[in-house]
């Protein structure tokens, strides 16, 4: 009898032990598959976002250094007007887009890029008066070690690859 039930007894260890090992298993197997994913979907973005500016350059195919304020529709800002219509969109792509870590369409609706109603969008015009305003009181500043021209903030200095960079500081 007592065999019997030490014989039990020692199956349901075995058995806890291997829904143990199998349940770790488990748990352990999706974290090494996380570090191969995150830099894909950075990938994807930037793949997706790449496809975009292709399809912008297609549109406007010979007027890239002409100013963007005269290629495209809804270009407000004071400064991007005069900028190279191609340079603008590296701009878009290599600056905002990467800056934020998201796709065009954060920003953008897919089928109207001169169209404002994405919040995002907007708030991109007043980060960019910010960012403006930043460089400007830097170049003005007296006790620094550097040359003004060289003190120029960009959209990464604090996004630094996050859509709110309060959140990445994690
Ligand atoms: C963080 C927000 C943001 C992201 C991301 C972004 N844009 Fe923009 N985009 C803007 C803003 C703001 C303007 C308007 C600038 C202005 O008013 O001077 C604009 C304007 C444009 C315009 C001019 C549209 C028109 O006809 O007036 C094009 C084209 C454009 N973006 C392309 C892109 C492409 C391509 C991408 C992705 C590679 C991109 N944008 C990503 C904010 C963004
Ligand atoms: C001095 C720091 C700083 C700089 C420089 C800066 N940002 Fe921001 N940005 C912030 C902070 C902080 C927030 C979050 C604000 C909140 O939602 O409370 C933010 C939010 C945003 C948002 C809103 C995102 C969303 O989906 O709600 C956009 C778009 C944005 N920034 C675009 C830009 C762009 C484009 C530039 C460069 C022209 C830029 N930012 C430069 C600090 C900065």
């Amino acid at each position: 009898m007592i065999f019997r039930q030490a014989l039990a007894l020692l199956t349901l260890v075995a058995c806890c032990t291997v829904a143990l090992c199998a349940s770790q298993q488990q748990s352990a197997d999706p974290k090494p598959q996380l570090t191969p994913t995150a830099p894909a979907r950075d990938n994807t973005n930037q793949e997706i976002n790449d496809r975009y500016v292709q399809q912008v350059l297609q549109k406007i195919a010979g007027r890239e250094n002409e100013p963007a304020g005269k290629v495209f529709k809804n270009v407000q800002i004071a400064w991007f007007k005069s900028v190279p219509a191609g340079r603008f969109l590296r701009i878009m792509n290599g600056g905002y887009s990467r800056a934020l870590g998201v796709s065009c369409t954060h920003c953008h609706l897919e089928q109207d890029f001169a169209s404002d109603d994405k919040r995002p969008k907007r708030a991109a015009r007043e980060m960019a008066a910010m960012h403006r305003m930043i460089n400007e009181q830097l170049g003005r500043m007296q006790n620094l070690e550097t040359k003004p021209q060289e003190r120029a903030i960009n959209c990464s200095t604090c996004h630094r690859g996050a859509v709110n960079p309060m959140a990445s500081e994690r």
